[in-house]
């Protein structure tokens, strides 16, 4: 049997996609920000988004959520159209989202904010007993439980963020810039935690302004440009791609990774 592929981290890529782009055109009032978006979120992968300000990244993930309607096309999940599937029913079939700005509540409790991350759940003692969980494996939540979520730092408020999105057990989880504004030390923590959640065995889809950071996560890669797929390949592919690491990546993208023999599919 051949071995199978190895992505940028290195590790065997899953191929069957959880989520897939197919056609997406969608955006705000009528006028359109995505164009015939196509792309699969392999499950089990990491996929990273990069592109450049107002590509329309926070907008593909909005279509993901159920916060943006689709005008043309679909997001299919597990092969399921999702159609006019309501933000709940998303979550409520395992999709979930960590919004690009900060969205804990600021006068609860840590503790408060990560059960409220579960509250689709009837069942109390499952929210307790995921909390327990969460708490070993994000130790700010534990370390913070009692103080007020505004009382932490932005690096620590992001941990919690991604602490509530667990609370649903996800299939996928997808986090918009989850590295904005942090220092480089706090970023660190924040894309290790990412690791961590994809080690776990969880499907992401990341969008990420640090797109080197990202990308060399990443199992999967997608440049976003002007509403539409630039390009598509494995992580490393995309961070080697000269052409896309001059416009994008901020300089040579030899400097990164000391090779650029291989080359990515660009999009059709
Ligand atoms: N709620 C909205 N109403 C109208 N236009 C919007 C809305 N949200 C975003 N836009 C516009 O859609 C375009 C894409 O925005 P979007 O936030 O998806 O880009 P982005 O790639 O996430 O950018 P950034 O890297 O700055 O987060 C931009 O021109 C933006 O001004
Ligand atoms: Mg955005």
């Amino acid at each position: 049997m051949p071995a199978p592929p190895l992505n940028g981290a290195d590790r065997p890529v899953a191929r069957a996609p959880l989520l897939a782009f197919r056609g997406v055109c969608a955006g705000y009032g009528g006028a359109d920000i995505l164009h015939q978006v196509t792309f699969d979120v392999p499950e089990g992968g990491l996929t990273c988004v990069v592109g450049p300000n107002g590509a329309g990244k926070s907008t593909l993930l909005g279509t993901v959520s159920g916060i943006v309607k689709c005008r043309a096309g679909d997001v299919v999940f597990r092969g399921e159209p999702l159609g006019k599937a309501s933000p709940r029913r998303r979550l409520e079939l395992g999709i979930v989202q960590v919004p690009q700005n900060h969205s804990l509540f600021r006068e609860m409790t840590v503790r408060e904010n990560v059960e409220l991350g579960g509250f689709i759940l009837k069942d109390r003692a499952l929210v307790r007993k995921r909390y327990e969980q969460i708490a070993e494996t994000i130790p700010v939540v534990a370390e913070r439980a009692k103080h007020k979520a505004g009382s932490l730092s932005g690096g620590q408020q992001r941990l919690v963020e991604f602490a509530r999105c667990l609370m649903l057990d996800p299939a996928l989880v997808v986090l918009d810039e989850p590295s904005m504004g942090l220092d480089p030390r706090t970023r660190r923590t924040v894309f290790e935690t990412v690791r961590t959640l994809h080690r776990s065995g969880r499907t992401i889809l990341l969008v990420e302004q640090n797109a080197r950071a990202g990308l060399r996560l990443s199992t999967h890669g997608v440049v976003l440009e002007n509403g539409q797929v630039r390009l598509t390949g494995s992580g490393r592919d995309v961070l080697e791609n000269p052409e896309i690491g001059a416009l994008f990546l901020g300089g040579s993208p030899r400097s990164a990774t000391g090779s650029a023999e291989r080359t990515a599919q660009p999009a059709s």
